[in-house]
């Protein structure tokens, strides 16, 4: 393969945008073949070591697995009928095949999983592993202690009875309850269908974490590969480590 800019193999590696990806090597962090790489420098993946704080970038973009920070009015989906903005737009130097694991809403912010391991994108997904997910919602008026009770033990949604659910408030004012809720199961706008069952129209929602997998201090729209800790973590949730 012929030399290639460094922030396009950075991108394609998994650092998720080429405009990331100039910052880290503006930062001083990359090293090409031990050597402090410039801003535009031109390496060649197969016979070059291209570092980063000196550890050497994944040269197979096959398991790229990045968290990203997903503001409201994007759409979870590759390609939207209706030409809106997709989460894709946010990740302009994203490998082939980089796929989300499950959805948010257009409305919704947060943590989206994107990977290009299929299988590991599937069990994420997959009802079996009850991967718990966690959501901190705003929702319109006071919500009651029966309420909460509700949501914790299970409602009934159309798809049948939710699991029981993490919930505490975390507080509130004259218009509203903020809470945080972690579920394990992946339906469609299931927080805020849960708590429409009790009653609460819910008007701000973000996820902040999904098994081992935080934010951080991840702004909103950017992007970063998960450590390898978190990986082997996320794995071994659903039985592949
Ligand atoms: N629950 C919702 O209601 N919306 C989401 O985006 C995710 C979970």
């Amino acid at each position: 393969m012929p030399a290639e800019r460094l922030q396009k193999i950075l991108a394609r590696a998994g650092y998720a945008s080429r405009r990331q990806a100039e910052v880290v090597i503006a930062a001083g962090r990359v090293t090409v073949n031990g050597e402090l790489a410039a801003l535009g420098a031109r390496a060649d993946l197969e016979v070059d070591r291209i570092e980063v704080d000196g550890a050497p970038i994944r040269i197979d973009p096959a398991d790229v697995t990045i968290v990203l920070n997903k503001p409201t009015g994007f759409v979870v989906t590759a390609e939207d009928e209706r030409g809106r903005r997709t989460v894709y737009d946010l990740l302009p130097g994203a490998p082939p095949h980089l796929r989300y694991v499950g959805r948010l809403d257009r409305d919704t912010s947060g943590l989206l999983i994107m990977t290009t391991d299929g299988e590991l994108a599937h069990r994420l997904t997959h009802p079996r592993y009850e991967v718990p997910k966690t959501y901190e919602a705003v929702v319109e008026g006071q919500v009651a202690d029966e309420g909460i009770a509700r949501l914790r033990s299970g409602v009934r949604l159309e798809e049948g009875q939710t699991l029981p659910a993490q919930v505490e408030r975390m507080g509130r004012d004259a218009e509203s309850t903020q809470l945080r809720i972690t579920i394990h199961e992946g339906h469609n706008r299931q927080v805020r269908r849960m708590f429409e069952t009790i009653g609460h129209r819910v008007t701000r929602l973000t996820r902040t974490r999904v098994g081992p997998l935080t934010l951080d201090h991840l702004a909103l729209g950017e992007s970063r590969n998960v450590t390898d800790a978190e990986l082997t973590e996320l794995r071994r949730l659903v039985g592949l480590a």
